[in-house]
């Protein structure tokens, strides 16, 4: 399944269609990458071939469409996924914000972290005339630009026997990572990478179904920017995870 990447949305007017539609041709065109679109008013597909799966979908009176949430109720392990909403505003998000949103739909799926997740302006058309416009196909094809940069680097080697409880941003020099140990052996959990660079890190050796707290520091970072940062975790045998802390 390396590399194979599923686009699934749901939509009622169409909008999120369109998005897919450029997701697929940027990922396509920019990366020569392998994608499936499927529109989920046509089933439910089997994600079994697939590493990645994006996964968008409208939103009305706050809620994403059910068809996105119910299928983000699946067991994703071992996959990167990533979520879009075409809705109201994405740049002032007010009820229905981005973060709202992701909160809502993965209520029901408690294990899953995405990679990404963003909200795009979508359209709205009343009695035939469209009443908000704000979608932005550049946004669109730069935010799909960055996504493909993760599936073809830190994510594809992801193994699974780590994982990410949770993780802060302390300070501009300081991350606090908690990690657990969902395989079989013990792992010497040794080396820390924020946005592709090496830093120190406290090394533990953490014993199956053990949870355990890192701390990353950093030198003349800036850390608590506002910005999202990717870590990396990676134990002496390889195994690793990526997880991305909001400052
Ligand atoms: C009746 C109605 C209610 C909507 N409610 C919301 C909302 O609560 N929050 C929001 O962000 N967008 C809302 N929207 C905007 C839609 O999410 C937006 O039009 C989106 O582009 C539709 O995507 P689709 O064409 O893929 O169905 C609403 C649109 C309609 C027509």
């Amino acid at each position: 399944m390396t590399g194979k990447i599923l686009i699934v949305y749901s939509t009622q007017s169409g909008v999120n269609a369109q998005a897919a539609d450029v997701i697929a041709d940027t990922l396509k065109t920019t990366y020569n990458m392998d994608v499936t679109v499927a529109d989920l008013k046509n089933g439910s597909p089997d994600i079994t071939p697939f590493q990645n799966i994006i996964v968008g979908g409208g939103v009305k009176s706050t809620s994403v469409y059910n068809e996105a949430v119910d299928f983000l109720g699946k067991d994703f392990t071992g996959r990167n996924v990533a979520l879009y909403f075409c809705c109201e505003d994405e740049e002032n998000p007010k009820a229905p914000s981005t973060e709202d949103n992701t909160k809502k739909v993965l209520a029901k799926n408690q294990s899953l972290r995405p990679i990404d997740t963003t909200a795009f302006g979508g359209c709205m058309i009343r009695q035939g005339r469209a009443v908000m416009d704000d979608l932005n196909m550049n946004r669109i094809k730069e935010w799909s630009i960055e996504l493909g940069k993760k599936f073809n680097t830190q994510y594809q080697t992801q193994q699974w026997a780590l994982s990410v409880d949770g993780g802060f941003v302390n300070s501009n020099t300081q991350i606090t990572i908690h990690l657990r140990n969902i395989g079989s052996t013990t792992l010497d959990v040794v080396t820390a990478y924020v946005d592709g660079v090496l830093q120190s890190m406290n090394s533990v050796a953490l014993s199956p179904n053990r949870f355990q707290t890192v701390t990353i520091n950093g030198a003349g970072t800036t850390w608590a920017n506002g910005a999202s940062h990717t870590v990396k975790i990676v134990a002496t045998d390889g195994t690793s995870v990526a997880y991305n802390v909001h400052s």
